[in-house]
């Protein structure tokens, strides 16, 4: 497995108090953010099965998933197993677990909004790996 370390200013400046493009045909690319604290992107994966991610990624934080558009399916380390998650429009996800996604219908053609903070770790390893010792930790309820 290997880690990668975020640290801030993860994320570009954009001119608030205005829209600006979202980018397209891209794996992935932060839009912005709140140093210090929270960071937003667009996750367009371009696997587009299941056999297209032989790893899973593993994070030290939360990260918030909301499709926008098309099609597009976590695969989500669950009690030792990887189970296929769909992401549906308007329903999002808080996602603690090891992951991956993948577009079903081809690749870049579902667009989700992700939520994660401005500074985190990132473990990524095979599915063995991640599901071997699985200890997803949620959130503290408030
Ligand atoms: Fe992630």
């Amino acid at each position: 497995m290997r880690t990668v370390k975020t640290s801030p200013p993860s994320f570009p400046r954009v001119e608030p108090n205005a829209p600006f493009p979202l980018p397209a045909g891209q794996t992935w690319q932060v839009l912005c953010g709140d140093a210090g604290h929270w960071r937003a992107g667009v996750y367009s994966p371009a696997a587009a099965g299941r056999e297209d991610c032989p790893e899973l990624e593993r994070h030290d934080c939360p990260e918030l998933f909301l499709l926008l558009s098309g099609r597009l399916s976590l695969l989500v380390g669950r009690d030792r197993q990887v189970v296929e998650l769909p992401l549906e429009v308007g329903r999002p996800v808080l996602v603690t677990a090891p992951h991956a996604g993948f577009c079903p219908d081809g690749p870049h053609t579902g667009v989700a909004l992700v939520i994660e903070r401005d500074a985190f770790e990132t473990e990524y390893g095979t599915w063995d790996e991640q599901t071997a010792s699985q200890t997803a930790v949620l959130p503290a309820r408030r």
